[in-house]
């Protein structure tokens, strides 16, 4: 049953809200530092003490509850998995753009696809990429806008994109692939063009990918923490970008290990520019900064 969020003294008012009796305590914080680190592996060291109450205030207001301290000792109280959702879709960061460090996408279509596709140990005619870390949509679709760029141009070459994440409210942004037209800046605009329809629906304009595009992507919920991930396919490439920076480093080499099961020999990984793969005792070699191969 949904919580009402009701105390004996009432529900807090919107006054007492912002008169801050909203924040949380030391021990309270400590609690969910814990719990954020053990289910998602994302370090919360106390300087995301502030972090962490302005992410779970909507929360605390859509219960209408009286403070942070009560949120968490109904959180722990409670057995919800959708509580659990609504930590995780608040405390995750889920910033991203589309063609975010533009060069990776260069490198894709100039160098890795066309290496791949002469590459006798690959099996299959059709590239299999998975976006780890999607959060919603606009790497994956970017990946999308390039490779189908390059079918046009290569008879027979076909691609599936796998896209996952935590956070089941950027999955959902994600699969409907609907964006704010003041987002699309960075798509080339012969993409825009081909790939983007224009929507009237709404109060701000937006723009929908097209259906074409869009089957090309499937999207999945997966915890980088999870001991299994359960994904049979082999990938040719994995964008896994603006992740690991989250993790400490045992957690990183634990999570580039179990990605690299899936990852085929001579496969391609592309990190951020901002992460470093080489402290990382992991099967890849450096092919130049953030973009990784596969040993094997
Ligand atoms: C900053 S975004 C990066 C998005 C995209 N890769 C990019 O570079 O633009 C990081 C994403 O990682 C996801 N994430 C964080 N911890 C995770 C975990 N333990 N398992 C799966 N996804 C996680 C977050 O939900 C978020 O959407």
């Amino acid at each position: 049953m949904e919580h009402g969020g009701t105390t004996q003294a009432g529900p807090a008012t919107v006054d007492e809200i912002s008169e801050g009796l909203i924040e949380l305590s030391q021990a309270g914080f400590a609690r969910f530092a814990r719990y954020i680190t053990g289910e998602l592996g994302i370090k919360m060291p106390d300087s995301k003490l502030a972090l962490v109450q302005s992410r779970l205030m909507g929360r605390v207001r859509e219960l209408r509850m009286r403070s942070l301290d009560e949120y968490e000792a109904y959180f722990f109280a409670s057995a919800h998995a959708s509580e659990r959702e609504h930590v995780i879709n608040a405390i995750t960061t889920n910033k991203t753009d589309f063609f975010r460090e533009a060069g990776h996408f260069d490198y894709l279509s100039d160098s890795a696809v066309p290496a791949l596709l002469r590459d006798e140990r690959r099996a299959g005619s059709r590239l299999k990429l998975w976006s780890a870390g999607c959060s919603s949509g606009e790497e994956p679709y970017s990946i999308a806008m390039v490779l189908a760029e390059y079918a046009a141009g290569h008879s027979g070459f076909d691609f599936a994109i796998l896209g996952t994440d935590i956070s089941t409210k950027v999955l959902d942004h994600a699969r409907q692939g609907v964006y704010k037209e003041s987002l699309i800046g960075p798509i080339p605009r012969a993409m825009r063009n081909k790939y983007l329809l224009a929507s009237r629906t709404g109060r701000e304009p937006v723009v929908r990918v097209v259906p074409a595009l869009r089957r090309k992507i499937s999207f999945h919920q997966l915890n980088f923490m999870s001991a299994d991930y359960r994904i049979k396919d082999m990938f040719d490439v994995v964008f896994f970008r603006n992740v690991l920076i989250y993790f400490d480093l045992s957690t990183q080499e634990a999570v580039v290990r179990k990605i690299c099961r899936n990852l085929i020999p001579g496969g391609y990984l592309f990190a951020s520019h901002s992460e470093s793969l080489s402290p990382l005792d992991v099967p890849l070699r450096a092919l130049r900064t953030s973009i990784y191969q596969r040993l094997g």
